[in-house]
């Protein structure tokens, strides 16, 4: 088995990475920080290749597509990507641009490439990183971030339904994980009043429940699986008050 992680320098694709290695799974690190990739090869017991990549770079993007196509991959984990907090009025068009071509645009033009490939195959795994926040309604205060994690949702469940009708043996899934204790905050500039479930548990019920459960929509957390589920029952303007809320003591 080979794996493609975006994102394997940190969190959750790091752990990711951790365990795919101690399943024997062979992997490309896909991220732009090559000291922290190298240092995760150190721990790795299975052959890993390291990609330096900044996937905002659609080109790059597609050169990397390239890259995996020869390599012959079995799992694609679209993971990486990043937040940023603010009101939209005032946060930096830059970067919600940047979080944009990274969170939407390459996890895009990767799943829709690679999709292609593992059809004509019949065979493989996708594993989209969105997040809780993309089962919401909107997200105030982080609104550019809570948009792109719908688009991943959305995107990867209707890639299922289409699958499930072609009767095809590739799996698609979605990981729609709440606070997880990683650099995500630092990088968004917001810190977490809710616990965090760890990275290593988030990684592991992700790979589990994708490649040994099929599992489409993967919550960790009973807390947030709660919260998703009961959010369903809030009419839309007065659940938008309480993710302000939440959201704002965060800032
Ligand atoms: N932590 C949470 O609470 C949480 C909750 C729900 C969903 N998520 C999602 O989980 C995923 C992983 O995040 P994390 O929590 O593990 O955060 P993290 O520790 O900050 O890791 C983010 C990863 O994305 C990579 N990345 C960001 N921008 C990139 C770019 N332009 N080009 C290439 N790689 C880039 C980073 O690599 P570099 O070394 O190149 O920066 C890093 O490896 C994200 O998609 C995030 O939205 C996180």
């Amino acid at each position: 088995m080979k794996a493609l992680i975006t994102g394997a320098s940190s969190g959750i694709g790091r752990q990711m990475a951790i365990y795919l290695s101690s399943l024997g799974c062979d992997l490309i690190l896909a991220s732009k920080n090559q000291t922290a990739l190298e240092q995760l090869q150190q721990i790795l017991t299975t052959k890993s290749k390291i990609v330096l990549i900044d996937l905002k770079d659609e080109k790059k993007v597609k050169d990397l597509y390239m890259l995996i196509k020869k390599e012959d991959i079995d799992i694609l984990i679209n993971n990486a990507g990043f937040g940023l907090f603010g009101n939209c009025d005032e946060s930096d068009l830059q970067t919600e641009l940047d979080m944009i071509d990274v969170n939407i645009k390459a996890v895009h033009i990767l799943t829709k490439l690679v999709l292609k490939d593992m059809i004509k195959k019949d065979k493989g795994y996708i594993l989209n990183v969105a997040s809780a926040a993309g089962l919401l309604k909107g997200g105030p205060l982080m609104s550019t971030y809570y948009a792109t994690k719908s688009y991943v949702v959305n995107f990867s469940l209707a890639i299922y339904e289409e699958l499930r009708r072609k009767k095809s043996n590739v799996h698609i899934s979605v990981l729609c994980p709440g606070p997880v204790n990683t650099n995500f905050n630092k990088t968004a500039n917001v810190k977490f009043n809710l616990k965090s479930l760890s990275p290593e548990y988030v990684a592991k019920y992700a790979i589990d429940n994708m490649y040994k459960k099929h599992k489409l929509l993967i919550v960790p957390g009973l807390k947030t699986k709660l919260g998703i589920i009961l959010s369903r029952f809030v009419p839309t303007k007065l659940l938008l008050r309480i993710t302000y809320k939440i959201q704002k003591r965060k800032g």
